[in-house]
């Protein structure tokens, strides 16, 4: 038999027309790319979480000449979040976006391990975390949960 998946997400041509909240987002996520150290890359991500008590705590991806033991931006920042304010593991929104070699914003999505990652908050908060993602020209993608970006995941 077979089976199909339909996924929503909403599109909007740049920042400025975002509410006032995610348009703040993205602009952290745009400040949290001077921290990345990506010397091998040269691809400089940042990602900016908003927590339930309205809280903005960002991470940029860190690399290192191991290259696995390096980690994205989207990880970096959600578990310095877990980590720093275990008394408010609630998220809102995570807004990413990049930087390439030439200074130039451009297209972010989350990889795989990061899906994975931001799915099982979402889980255990019990309601949605969207996730807004800079696309090429200033576009902005926005999925209202982690979920639709990770059918099937793996749970045990
Ligand atoms: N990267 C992220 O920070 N987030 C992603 O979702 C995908 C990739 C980083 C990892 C590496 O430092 C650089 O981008 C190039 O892959």
């Amino acid at each position: 038999m077979k089976h199909q998946l339909t996924i929503e997400y909403e599109e909007y041509d740049s920042v400025k027309e975002l509410n006032e909240s995610d348009a703040w987002l993205m602009e952290c996520a745009k400040d949290a790319t001077d921290g990345a150290y990506a010397p091998y890359s040269h691809f400089r991500v940042g990602a900016a979480l908003l927590l339930a008590d309205g809280t903005v705590v960002t991470g940029s991806n860190q690399e290192n000449v191991a290259y696995p033991s390096g980690l994205c931006a989207e990880r970096t920042a959600i578990f310095a979040a877990s980590a720093q304010r275990p008394d408010v593991r609630d998220y809102q929104a995570i807004a990413i976006i990049a930087r390439n070699a030439d200074g130039e914003y451009c297209e972010a999505s989350p990889c795989g391990a990061c899906r994975q990652v931001l799915m099982e908050y979402e889980q255990n908060q019990g309601h949605p975390l969207r996730v807004l993602c800079y696309l090429k020209g200033g576009r902005v993608r926005v999925f209202e949960k982690v979920a639709d970006l990770l059918p099937f995941s793996f749970d045990f």
